[in-house]
Formats: C-alpha cells, sequence, structure tokens
C-alpha cells in the first residue's frame, strides 16, 4: 500500500514514552547464559536493554506514555475518538490493551483497539489513525507502540534474549493547518512468517504442556534471513514513499528508523545516504523494543532538542509478518486544541 496524503493536514503533536526502570546489560546477560558484552556490542550495537517487573503488563507501560502524550498536546483523554494500541504482547488475549488503556485514562468516547503487525505495528497504527483523521471519523487519536518481549522470550536461547527489551511509546494524532503527515508505504509478505514467529498459544496450537515442554511460547528466528530481510526493506520501504510524495533523501532532516540492530540501521542509512547526525539511534540503552521503537525514538529525538517544526522526518519499521512501513511527516508545533 502506498499514497501521499491528500485529505486533511493531519500531525503528531502529542508525544510520550515509558520504558522499565530495571536496566539489563551485557554483562548481566553473561551472567545467565554464553554470551559475552563484546560480542553482543559488535553484532548488535546493544549495550543494555530495560525489563519490566514481573507485576508489569504492557498497560502499565503504556499508561504513562499515553498520559505523557496527551499533557504534551494539551488535551484530556476525555477528547479521545480513537486509540490504537500496536503490540504483540498485549496484557491478554482479550478485552484488548487500547480497551483497558481508555479504561484507564477515562477515554469513556474512543474506539479503542489493538492491531498486530510485529515490529512495524506503530508504523500501520498511525497510518490508520491518519486515514480515520483525515477522512473525518475521528478528531483526536491516541496511538500507543509498546511491548514486554521479555515475557516471550526464550531465556535460554542466546541468539534472540540480547536483542530485545521492554518500552512503550505514545503520539497523539490532530488536524492541524499546515504540514503533518505527507505519506506512508506499507507492506506485508507472509511467506517470511516462519523467519521470526511464535509458534503457540493461538487456534493452532493452543497452550498444553506439550507446547509449553517444546518451548512453543516463545520468540523463533533465523537472525541472518530477518537481517537480510531488515536490510533490503529499510532502504526500499524509504525511497518509495519519499518518491511518492515528490521528496528526495536531501529533503530529510531526521531519520527513525526501526532500533532493532545497529548494523541494521548503519547498513540502510549508509545505502540510503543520509548523514549519520540525522540518524536516530538509542538501540543501544534500550535494545529492540519492538512496537515501542519508533516512538521511543522519537521522543528521544525530542527530548534531545532534534525534532523542529518544518522537519522532514522519516520513520521505517519493519519486523514478523514480515512487515514493513514508513512514514514521511513534517514536523508541527500541534495540534489546533
Ligand atoms: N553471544 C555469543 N555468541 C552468539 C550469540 C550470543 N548472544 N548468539 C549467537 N552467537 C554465536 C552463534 O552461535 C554463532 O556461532 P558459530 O559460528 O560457532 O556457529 C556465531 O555467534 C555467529 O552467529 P550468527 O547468527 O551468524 O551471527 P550474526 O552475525 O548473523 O548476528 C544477529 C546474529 C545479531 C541475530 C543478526 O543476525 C541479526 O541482527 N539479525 C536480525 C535480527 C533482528 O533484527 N530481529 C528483529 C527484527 S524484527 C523485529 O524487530 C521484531
Amino acid at each position: 500500500m502506498i499514497g501521499s496524503a491528500n485529505g486533511l493536514a493531519v500531525s503528531i503533536t502529542g508525544l510520550g514514552s515509558r520504558v522499565p526502570e530495571k536496566v539489563l546489560t551485557n554483562d548481566d546477560l553473561s551472567q545467565m547464559m554464553d554470551t559475552n558484552d563484546e560480542w553482543i556490542r559488535e553484532r548488535t550495537g546493544i549495550r543494555e536493554r530495560r525489563i519490566a517487573e514481573p507485576e508489569q503488563a504492557l498497560s502499565d507501560l503504556c499508561l504513562p506514555a499515553a498520559r505523557e502524550a496527551l499533557a504534551d498536546a494539551g488535551l484530556d483523554a476525555s477528547q479521545l475518538d480513537l486509540i490504537i494500541v500496536a503490540t504483540v504482547t498485549p496484557d491478554m488475549a482479550f478485552p484488548s490493551t487500547a480497551v483497558i488503556l481508555a479504561d484507564q485514562l477515562g477515554a469513556a468516547d474512543a474506539a479503542a483497539y489493538d492491531l498486530s503487525a510485529g515490529c512495524t505495528g506503530f508504523m500501520y497504527a498511525v497510518a490508520q489513525g491518519y486515514g480515520m483523521l483525515a477522512g473525518g471519523l475521528a478528531t483526536k487519536a491516541l496511538i500507543v507502540g509498546g511491548d514486554v518481549l521479555s515475557r516471550i522470550l526464550d531465556w535460554s536461547d542466546r541468539s534472540t534474549a540480547v536483542l530485545f527489551g521492554d518500552g512503550a511509546g505514545a503520539v497523539v494524532l490532530e488536524r492541524v493547518a499546515e504540514g503533518g503527515f505527507l505519506g506512508f508505504e506499507l507492506g506485508a509478505d507472509g511467506s517470511g512468517g516462519p523467519q521470526l514467529y511464535l509458534p503457540a498459544g493461538g487456534s493452532r496450537t493452543p497452550a498444553s504442556a506439550e507446547s509449553v515442554a517444546e518451548r512453543l511460547h516463545y520468540v523463533q528466528m533465523n537472525g541472518r534471513e530477518v537481517f537480510k530481510f531488515a536490510t533490503r526493506v529499510l532502504v526500499s520501504s524509504a525511497e518509495a514513499v519519499l518518491a511518492e510524495c515528490g521528496r528526495s533523501i536531501e529533503d530529510v532532516d531526521v531519520y527513525v528508523p526501526h532500533q532493532a540492530n545497529v548494523r541494521i540501521i548503519e547498513h540502510a542509512r549508509q545505502k540510503l545516504g543520509i548523514p549519520e547526525e540525522k540518524t536516530v539511534v538509542d538501540v543501544d540503552r534500550y535494545g529492540n523494543t519492538s512496537s515501542g521503537s519508533i516512538p521511543l525514538a522519537l521522543s528521544d529525538a525530542k527530548a534531545d532538542g532534534r525534532l523542529h517544526e518544518g522537519q522532514l522526518v522519516l520513520m521505517t519499521g519493519m519486523g514478523a509478518g514480515l512487515t514493513w512501513g514508513s512514514g514521511l511527516i513534517e514536523w508541527t508545533a500541534g495540534g489546533d486544541g
């Protein structure tokens, strides 16, 4: 799916994020499994990640992130008419985490649902939110991306356990006078599904003593294949959305790629020809937070003073599905209140 935004102008008017307090360093991991700081840093660029406490569920991270985003936009939750939570680790299968969040926030007038598109979930959800606002179905949307991947990692598998972390980020979408989203490119290739998946727990293989014993309730990944896929789509999706919107790589002021691995980001950045100083990287501190990655990186960029009105921001996500998605936005200071 690809298209340039030709409806009403819609933009991000509020940003918030939350990571758990507990830090798990590479040295900590080396006490738990056969790995070491040097291998993890060289292959991934990750130094540490945040891990949720046993009693912390996804909504416990989404709630403070959402409150921060609403405060940033100057909105009360009662004004929201749409809440989407992008995640692969909801609090429970149902009700959705978005509904739980809506109740906790006091967003009584909002439609609320979860969206599953792997690590690309946030980009898919933002594009949906844009469509709802531009089409006139909603006026104020809260889009949250977050995951507690530590719950679905096999902590005896060093090839996956070292890569991920927990975290959530939220954005408020509103109509604006000008600027905002210019376009999106989203895609999916289901034939690549087995490269990164969680086999059990659904209707195909429900939870059973056997499925637990076979460790089918944990993330399974073919790292090399995902690496090749990631480096390919980060480039092709970014180029496609830029071309669709009539912009060039030189126009991009801030590049926010999915934070999976420094080597993947570096490969895409060089292939695209985006200078290092325009590229947001926080995977060293948070690991791969899946649906939380892009909104967390946006929040970091804002906190660092790197996001200003009028700047062109390119975001690209990719992940399980396999899926990918890019969005191009002309950054705005705020919404219409
Ligand atoms: N510590 C030490 N050694 C390790 C570890 C570890 N944590 N993990 C693997 N190794 C070993 C392997 O066993 C292998 O040893 P061998 O040569 O004796 O067989 C060696 O390191 C090399 O393993 P490779 O898998 O070839 O290492 P590679 O350079 O491909 O890096 C990695 C692996 C980091 C997983 C890489 O393939 C990658 O980043 N892939 C993409 C993963 C990703 O981004 N997934 C998520 C994207 S989508 C989403 O966000 C949900």
